[in-house]
């Protein structure tokens, strides 16, 4: 594992891919501050300084390129759990990647790259910031607004990074992420919007694609 810090950067997730061919797998790089932090769907993520996490890691291993599938709701099921191991109640997974604690959004993932080459995995994990100005579709939360605790971020970082890589190159882990997700599932038995499909979710496939009216989705966004 390789872990850079970094104060100040427009996107941690731009900054790897600018670098992705020098940087090893699992380059974790982390950022106290983004100038122009990004969302999916190009919607902007914003983040006080010094209050959240805000990382990506770098994936060039092959094994784990072919399964890119896996990543986006596996690494959501791992914060997912790791969140529970700190005692936070309500944890579910939105698909395809989003974290709700009590209905409230606590983290955001966007996935980028290039399957043939790397997948760059960003991160947006609220921790202490209490105050979230600006209009959000879903409501933030944070871990101290969960928990009431104020907490150490760098030992949280080491500690997530540690758990991601863990977990990631585990054999298991594309089952204990449909696992994790089934058991945590937002959406499910939901009446949405997806695709301009309107239906009752009946969950994910064994490829993590969203079932709705006997259709399987492998992209959208969730309305
Ligand atoms: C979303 O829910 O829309 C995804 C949010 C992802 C935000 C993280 S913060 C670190 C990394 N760098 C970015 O520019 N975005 C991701």
């Amino acid at each position: 594992m390789n872990v850079i810090n970094l104060k100040t950067i427009d996107s941690t997730n731009n900054y790897i891919k600018e670098h992705y061919e020098e940087f090893e797998n699992f380059t974790f790089v982390s950022a106290n501050f983004q100038t122009n932090g990004k969302g999916r769907e190009n919607r902007i993520w914003n983040s006080n300084e010094n209050e959240n996490l805000l990382f990506s890691f770098l994936i060039k291993d092959k094994f784990l390129l072919k399964n890119y599938k896996a990543l986006s709701i596996g690494t959501a099921s791992l914060i997912g759990g790791f969140l529970e191991e700190m005692g936070l109640n309500n944890v579910m997974i939105k698909w395809p990647n989003d974290i709700y604690v009590n209905n409230k959004k606590i983290c955001g993932i966007l996935l980028e790259g290039n399957v043939n080459k790397y997948i760059v995995i960003g991160v947006g994990l609220n921790v202490n910031q209490e105050v979230f100005d600006g209009i959000y579709s879903v409501t933030p939360t944070s871990i101290k607004k969960e928990i009431n605790q104020n907490i150490d971020i760098n030992s949280l970082k080491i500690l997530l990074f540690e758990y991601l890589m863990k977990h990631i190159n585990n054999r298991s882990f594309k089952s204990n992420s449909l696992k994790f997700y089934r058991s945590h599932d937002y959406l499910l038995g939901k009446k949405i919007t997806i695709n301009n499909i309107n239906g009752k979710v009946d969950g994910i496939s064994d490829n993590f694609d969203l079932i709705i009216n006997k259709k399987y989705i492998s992209s959208g966004e969730v309305i």
